[in-house]
């Protein structure tokens, strides 16, 4: 496996290949990603994962700056999946001028955009120059950020990029928790109290899916309870899974969307749910 920090050496590397597949990340890798790597090695060519926290999608007041950094680590777990290159380039080489060029991408107001002004703008920009310089043939994504999957799915099409979008389950710890780097920053009790969120989606859907047809009170219990709990909620919706907008009367498939903050961490979380037509 090669680590490569200069994108004259990434494309150095990479000149000739038509299958690549890429896997863009931010480190500090657990099961969830290396599960995408795994999906990326299906595709024969060479895979390449990027590791990069990318400034442009903190707001002021975020965990930019605490977020985890574990290079040595992410490569160890890289090497052992099977990944061939890992592109790591620091904050000059991704923006060596400052990026005023940036892609606005629709639903960028919507859900977790609501609460985080301008991050997926940041996700979006970043995106589309991690594929122009890995110019992938395979881009995989996890269904953990949900919205930004649809989001990149849209650049994608919209912008008619040769790119084969694929998209990665997300991978839970064994009480149900979804693995992500936040997960370092709870503490003992939080991280007992965080399972909760799952839960209650999971009893959401389930309500969905027996007919059901009270979106609003559905949401609402869930929200509720966290807050009872000691959670402070920014949004639970119930939304269509291919617009990420509010359900038509008749649509059936559908996605239950949650972001709660545990004490000063925020967590994110969604489960697909079919309502019965
Ligand atoms: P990051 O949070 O590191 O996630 C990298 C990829 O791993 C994303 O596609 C994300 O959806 C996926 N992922 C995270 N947790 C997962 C889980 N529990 N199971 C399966 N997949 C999971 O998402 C980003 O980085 C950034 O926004 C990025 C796209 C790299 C742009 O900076």
């Amino acid at each position: 496996m090669q680590l490569i920090h200069t994108i004259a050496e990434l494309r150095a590397a990479l000149a000739g290949q038509q299958e690549t597949a890429f896997v863009p990340t931010m480190g500090n890798l657990h099961s969830g990603h290396i599960s995408l790597i795994e999906l990326a090695r299906r595709h024969g060519g060479p895979v390449v994962a990027s590791i990069f926290v990318n400034p442009l999608q903190f707001g002021a007041g975020e965990d930019f700056s605490r977020y985890p950094r574990t290079l040595q680590a992410d490569c160890a777990q890289l090497q052992v999946a099977g990944c061939d290159i890992v592109f790591a380039p620091d904050a000059n080489e991704m923006y060596p001028e400052a990026q005023t060029f940036s892609v606005h991408p629709p639903l960028a107001d919507e859900l977790c955009g609501a609460w985080r002004p301008g991050h997926f703008q940041g996700v979006a920009t970043v995106v589309l120059k991690l594929f122009n310089m890995v110019q992938p043939r395979y881009a995989v994504f996890g269904k953990k950020d949900y919205q930004q999957l649809l989001i990149l799915k849209g650049l994608v099409r919209q912008f008619n990029l040769p790119i084969v979008m694929l998209e990665g389950e997300t991978g839970r710890a064994d009480d149900g928790l979804a693995l992500s780097s936040r997960n370092g920053y709870l503490s003992q009790l939080e991280r007992a109290e965080a399972p909760r969120l799952y839960r209650l989606l999971r009893a959401a859907a389930l309500r969905v899916e027996s007919g059901d047809g009270d979106f609003s009170a559905i949401e609402q219990s869930v929200g509720d309870e966290l807050t009872r709990q000691g959670w402070r909620v920014d949004y639970i919706s119930l939304r269509s899974r291919s617009s990420l907008l509010a359900p038509a009367p008749d649509e059936s498939d559908l996605v239950l969307l949650a972001a709660a903050h545990l004490g000063r961490t925020r967590l994110i979380d969604n489960i697909e749910c079919s309502r019965p037509v």
